[in-house]
């Protein structure tokens, strides 16, 4: 078998400073756990139209279709923001979600124990809490015709069309489940079946995926407005919730606030499996390039970590090494270790973006 390939595109501001922690985290896989990775590197984003005038390069894009995943840090900056639409940044990273058809995106809301206090909610109702939302990306209210402002006798009208094909719901799903097996092996799907026909559909594709290929798994459906309730009234109840793409861009915003801040919290984008079986798949922590503190050693490169523990767990079949680095990451956050985004209570030990990440590998060390 072939090392698991990986491409890193670091991207601009902040990303290149989170990625390099990342790099410390897989070199330790490999000379600790035998787990050798295939890593190559390229530009994506304003690095990459400073290189070649476009943000995405075809070589690029051709090498993320080949690759077993994608991990990207972050796009986009001041120096960009007078490009035009065709070449801004983050022209890059929609193209790679687009050519790679990744219609699943994975958004965790993990609250560790030592920043519980950073939540706006009470201690008891976030405190190990471990949820994934999982958003439908492709299609929906966002793309769905037709669209438009239309003049109708004297106003205008807004138009945007909710619509999902049967195998747009099936593949959501099927993601869902897959990833349920591999945590707790819980699906709550959440639509509005009560007042949309969309709803009524992805309500009866979910239950029969579920029935014909994976009645191990518990299922439930529950109206999106009242996910919305239970979400910060009692998240802990859920496991994976599965949900179209507009309720999953808003559930899921509010989902991560949960937890704290901007620099703990991880992503993935999954398509189609490949011929290996694994899925298509971009990994990449939520924030975006932070040039509000790039270059200064302040960003927390715990997103993007955790961002390299979800390949582990999702592409590449490492669930307890994925555990082992989120252990890590646990245990350095109990022992007081804050990047400045995390500063706040009394005793904390504040770090660096390197320092973070040395101190992470050393917790690494230590549960060998
Ligand atoms: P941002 O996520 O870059 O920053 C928002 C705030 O959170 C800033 O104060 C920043 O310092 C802080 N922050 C973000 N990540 C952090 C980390 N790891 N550690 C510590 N603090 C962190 O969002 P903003 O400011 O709206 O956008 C800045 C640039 O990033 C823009 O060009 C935007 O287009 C781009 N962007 C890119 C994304 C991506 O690559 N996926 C996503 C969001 C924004
Ligand atoms: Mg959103």
């Amino acid at each position: 078998m072939p090392n698991p390939s990986l491409l890193i595109l670091s991207g601009d501001g902040i990303g290149p400073e989170v990625m390099a922690e990342v790099r410390k985290v897989i070199g330790w896989y490999g000379a600790k756990r035998d787990l050798v990775f295939d890593v190559s590197e390229d530009l994506v984003g304003g690095a990459a139209y400073d290189a070649h005038g476009t943000p995405l390069h075809d070589d690029t894009m051709t090498r993320a279709q080949e690759v077993d995943a994608v991990l990207l840090g972050a796009v986009g900056g001041p120096k960009y923001d007078d490009l035009d639409f065709s070449v801004k940044p983050e022209r890059g990273l929609l193209r790679l979600r687009k050519e790679m058809d990744l219609f699943a995106n994975l958004r965790p809301a993990q609250c560790f124990d030592a920043l519980a206090d950073f939540s706006s909610l009470k201690r008891d109702v976030v405190a190990g809490l471990d949820i994934m939302i999982v958003r439908e990306l492709t299609s929906g209210i966002y793309f769905g015709e037709p669209r438009g402002i239309i003049e109708d006798g004297n106003e205008r009208v807004g138009i945007n069309t909710q619509r999902y094909t049967e195998s747009e719901i099936d593949r959501a799903a099927r993601s869902a489940f897959e990833l349920a097996r591999k945590r707790r092996n819980k699906v709550c799907s959440m639509e509005k079946a009560n007042v949309m026909e969309s709803g009524i559909l992805w309500r009866e594709i979910v239950q029969k995926v579920h029935d014909e290929d994976y009645p191990d798994v518990e299922l439930s459906h529950m109206y999106a407005d009242n996910g919305a309730m239970q979400l910060v009234r009692a998240p802990k109840q859920f496991d994976v919730i599965v949900t179209d793409n507009l309720f999953g861009d808003i559930l899921s915003d509010c989902a991560a606030m949960l937890t704290g801040s901007l620099g703990m919290l991880p992503s993935a984008s999954l398509g189609a499996p490949m011929a290996n079986g694994r899925p298509k798949a971009l990994y990449e922590p939520v924030h975006g390039s932070a040039p509000d503190i790039a270059g200064q050693g302040k960003a927390n490169p715990i997103a993007c970590i955790l961002s390299f523990a979800m390949a582990l767990r999702y592409s590449f079949d490492q669930g307890a090494e994925a555990d082992r680095l989120e252990a890590a990451v646990e245990q350095v956050l109990a022992d007081g270790l804050r990047t400045a985004d995390l500063l706040g209570e009394e005793g904390a030990t504040p770090v660096s973006t390197s320092g973070m990440g040395d101190a992470i590998v050393a917790a690494l060390d230590a549960s060998l």
